[in-house]
């Protein structure tokens, strides 16, 4: 597997990630919420990396970076009732709060159910580990049961939380779609149909957004923007079908999300709303405090 995210590389392990591993292993504030040991020496790394790549783990390689930092565990669920595939996951506690595992997961989810043919995700975590259950909760994972779990390292047996994801409740995000799909969107919601030169000029723009559910393009919107200070979010359009079901809401948090951790500096996100729906806007904070859209129509048409 080559997996290319906006930050990331997933492949499998190499026995030359042995020192970013550990590099990142070696802290507790990382194996205990994971209740696996933090790793004492690089030999230990090793042997773990060498289990790793059996495995078939996934490595969070950070492309800026040059390095791994962090993985996915795929394996067989570790309750037997459960029929589907369980994963794991650990990140090198440098790359917290930056959206990476979400970013990884959003690409290594699809791959999973692809390629191990499951139609159910387990995950689990300690209940106390916040971190981690607002990552699964914000995968679309349901929760499950409590469970005790046994191999703490150094500790009582403690209570995880089960979580659960089926295919068909999955959502996933990808920064681009075609003009073809673009062109079909509008005319389903009855938009005027645009020039050539114009629909040439809409493929053009950097930031994209679409939503796909059951390998289903869903949704789409696009942000035009100087990759500084303005982002304007335009053309957000959901299918009919899935329409009012939180898909909208959905899409433009990730969009949300994926201007604040690519581009750092910036300052205000606008968006174009058309009359009639600006209250879907501010049910994601968008305010008409500050500014409100005024438009001049070009007297040509
Ligand atoms: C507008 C649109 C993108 C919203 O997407 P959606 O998936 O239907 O909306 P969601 O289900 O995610 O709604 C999220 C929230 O906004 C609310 N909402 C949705 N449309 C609304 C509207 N027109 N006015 C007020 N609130 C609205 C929902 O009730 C929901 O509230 P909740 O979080 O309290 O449950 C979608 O309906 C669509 O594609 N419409 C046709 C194209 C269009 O008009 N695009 C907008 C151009 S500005």
């Amino acid at each position: 597997m080559h997996i290319t995210t906006n930050r990331l590389i997933l492949r499998y392990f190499d026995i030359f990630d042995v020192n970013d591993v550990y590099e990142y292993s070696k802290n507790p504030n990382v194996s205990q919420p994971a209740c696996w040991i933090s790793h004492p020496n690089l030999e230990y790394s090793k042997k773990i990396v060498e289990k790793f790549i059996i495995k078939k783990e996934i490595a969070i390689y950070h492309k800026m970076d040059k390095k791994v930092i962090g993985s996915i565990g795929v394996f067989e669920p570790v309750n037997p009732n459960l029929k589907g595939m369980e994963i794991s996951y650990s990140l090198s506690e440098l790359y917290w709060h930056k959206g990476i595992m979400q970013e990884a997961l959003n690409y290594a989810l699809p791959y999973i159910f692809k390629y191990y043919k499951t139609s159910s995700i387990y995950c689990c975590s300690l209940a106390d580990n916040y971190k981690s259950i607002h990552t699964i909760e914000a995968m679309g994972f349901s929760y499950l049961f409590d469970y005790l779990y046994d191999y703490v390292p150094n500790s009582e047996a403690k209570i995880v939380k089960y979580y659960e994801l089926k295919y068909e409740n999955f959502y996933y995000f990808k920064n681009t779609f075609s003009i073809k799909s673009y062109k079909e969107f509008r005319s389903i919601n009855n938009w005027v149909e645009l020039s050539t030169i114009q629909y040439q000029q809409i493929k053009n723009t950097k930031i994209k957004i679409a939503i796909y559910n059951k390998n289903k393009l869903i949704g789409i919107a696009r942000c035009i923007s100087d990759f500084s200070y303005l982002f304007l979010i335009c053309d957000v359009m959901v299918l009919k079908d899935y329409q009012g079901m939180g898909i909208g809401k959905k899409m433009l948090k990730h969009l949300i999300k994926y201007i604040k951790y690519n581009y750092k500096g910036y300052k205000k996100i606008y968006i174009m709303s058309l009359k009639g729906k600006e209250g879907f806007y501010e049910k994601l904070g968008f305010s008409k405090d500050i500014c409100t859209g005024l438009t001049i129509e070009s007297e040509d048409d």
